[in-house]
């Protein structure tokens, strides 16, 4: 039987370390030229009249790169191009097609690392941490993880009775796979893709506008790892042109989204109006919203639940759908959390990624900032709730928003209940004896069920709240942030609003990207 791989380990960038000169090289390489992006449809790079800008969020003023955009005519020259390619990717073995995968992870471990971190760092500001778990770790474990299931599934087989031979086909789904991905996670971005191709289907993908530039980085990666033209398509533009043509095509065979809640409602709307269209039902794999919860018992480490409030809320500036984003602590322990709340916030660096001594850098663009400051507006103005620490905010040069704590004693108060996608904390102080009513009232109070947290160190308060909130989170935390799920150990994904929870880098995922064919002979 094959061991799991081992999980890619974190890069230290300390001072004065060979890794840390080498990242510095390629954050001044890239700031100091602006590249250009084209399409890339059937091997071939395709350029267009329509154009968007790759911005720094630290420094709007600053362009690092130009992208081409698709119009429905490009968008239908990647679904021809897609469908072309299927024959022969399909032909090729599984190990052949998935050691391509496995030279795509050595070559961002060995040789792209310092690149696809420095990009993933100015494009979408992230510190070199946050880059380093998401656009080295996370993505190369996504690829070597992958495989590792698709051997599983492809192995596993049924039994056969004496005189007969039954099997399993593992055959890839009739058509393409439309992959829509997020700008927060060059890993999201690069698994979406991938995870269909690697099951054998081909792909077109459309990176969010907001991130076009590590998602190039990875597609020229996928290229020198020899995968073949036509497999995966990357095509950047609107996601009104390019999604209404896929999701009418009627050789759409399934999605892999990961994004807002709206959205994705609106393409399963769209799929369920031309059904009957469609060789085969499309596979439907989301992950949208979250509203996550770190749910305080009076029992809990203090200390520890300050690390995980400041880092699960903060951390990439509060821009992951994991992101804790509502806290319910008890009145008895208020006091001493605000008390570290306030000392570990005030002591955060807040500017560009290229001075590695911020941990708090831009949010994504103008409509962000826009969205996020409004949140804090409205609960500075509201009588239910407080600002307790930072409500700051400044778009001069960089999207820059303070990490922020609100107040509130109204439990479905809007911080408390809709999604911000920032770095922004809601409080709600509860009775100490009314643990188990808070509980349940966590549980009904938002439709997401993304991840989750209970701090306790009383067992019977845990199974409360294992019981209490079993639906609330797809990914639960026992005495830790709701944050940076690693591959292979927390399968990731949740249900209600968040997501049809088919477990990223799990072999659940891949087993959506399949259509298996039994086979029995009789002799
Ligand atoms: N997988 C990412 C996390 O767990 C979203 O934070």
């Amino acid at each position: 039987e094959t061991p799991y791989p081992e999980n890619e380990a974190i890069l230290d960038y300390a001072p004065g370390s060979e890794a840390r000169r080498k990242l510095k090289e390629a954050l001044t390489e890239l700031a100091a030229k602006r590249i250009e992006i084209p399409l890339i449809i059937g091997g071939q790079r395709i350029t267009t009249d329509d154009m968007g800008q790759v911005v720094m969020p630290h420094d709007h003023g600053h362009v690092l790169a130009d992208y081409h955009k698709a119009s429905a005519r490009e968008v239908r020259q990647a679904i021809d191009a897609a469908l072309d390619a299927r024959k022969t990717w399909q032909s090729m073995r599984w190990e052949e097609r998935c050691a391509i995968f496995l030279k795509a992870a050595e070559l961002l471990a060995q040789t792209y690392r310092y690149l696809i971190n420095a990009g993933s760092m100015l494009s979408t500001s992230k510190n070199v941490f946050q880059a380093e778990i998401d656009a080295a770790c996370e993505l190369i474990d996504f690829l070597r993880f992958n495989v590792f299931f698709a051997e599983q599934i492809y192995r596993e087989q049924p039994r056969s009775a004496p005189g007969t031979w039954n099997y399993v086909q593992h055959r890839p789904l009739e058509g393409f796979v439309f992959a829509v991905t997020p700008f927060n996670f060059t890993a999201i971005a690069g698994n979406l893709p991938t995870a269909p191709a690697i099951m054998g289907n081909s792909v077109v993908w459309k990176p969010a506008s907001t991130s076009v530039y590590t998602p190039y980085l990875f597609m020229q990666i996928l290229e020198e790892a020899g995968l073949p033209a036509g497999v995966i398509n990357f095509i950047p533009g609107s996601g009104r042109t390019v999604g209404d043509i896929c999701l009418k095509d009627r050789h759409l065979a399934g999605v892999h989204f990961t994004g807002s809640t709206a959205v994705f409602q609106q393409m399963w709307q769209t799929i369920g109006e031309h059904i009957e269209t469609y060789t085969s039902y499309p596979r439907i794999v989301g992950e949208t919203g979250g509203k996550d919860f770190v749910f305080v018992h009076r029992s809990a480490d203090i200390q520890q639940v300050v690390t995980a409030l400041v880092r699960g809320a903060f951390e990439y500036q509060g821009q992951k759908c994991s992101a804790a984003s509502r806290a319910y602590v008890p009145r008895s322990l208020w006091k001493e959390i605000k008390a570290g709340l306030e000392r570990e916030i005030g002591s955060l660096k807040i500017g560009a990624p290229q001075d590695f001594q911020n941990f708090v850098n831009a949010v994504i663009d103008r409509q962000a900032f826009a969205a996020i400051t409004g949140f804090i507006d409205y609960a500075s103005q509201s009588s239910s709730a407080e600002i307790i620490i930072g409500g700051g905010s400044d778009d001069r040069v960089g999207y820059f928003i303070e990490p922020t704590v609100i107040y509130t004693e109204d439990p479905h108060f809007k911080t408390m209940v809709e999604e911000i996608f920032g770095p922004v904390l809601t409080v709600y102080v509860y009775e100490d004896d009314a643990y188990r009513e808070t509980l349940e009232l966590c549980d009904r109070s938002s439709k997401y069920a993304l991840t989750g947290a209970i701090f306790s160190r009383d067992r019977a308060a845990i199974s409360l709240a294992m019981t209490a909130l079993e639906h609330a989170a797809g990914n639960f935390y026992i005495n830790d942030k709701p944050t940076g799920a690693v591959v292979g150990q927390q399968p990731f994904g949740g249900g209600r609003a968040s997501g049809t929870n088919d477990k990223a880098g799990f072999y659940t995922n891949l087993l959506r990207w399949v259509s298996p064919r039994t086979v029995k002979e009789t002799f």
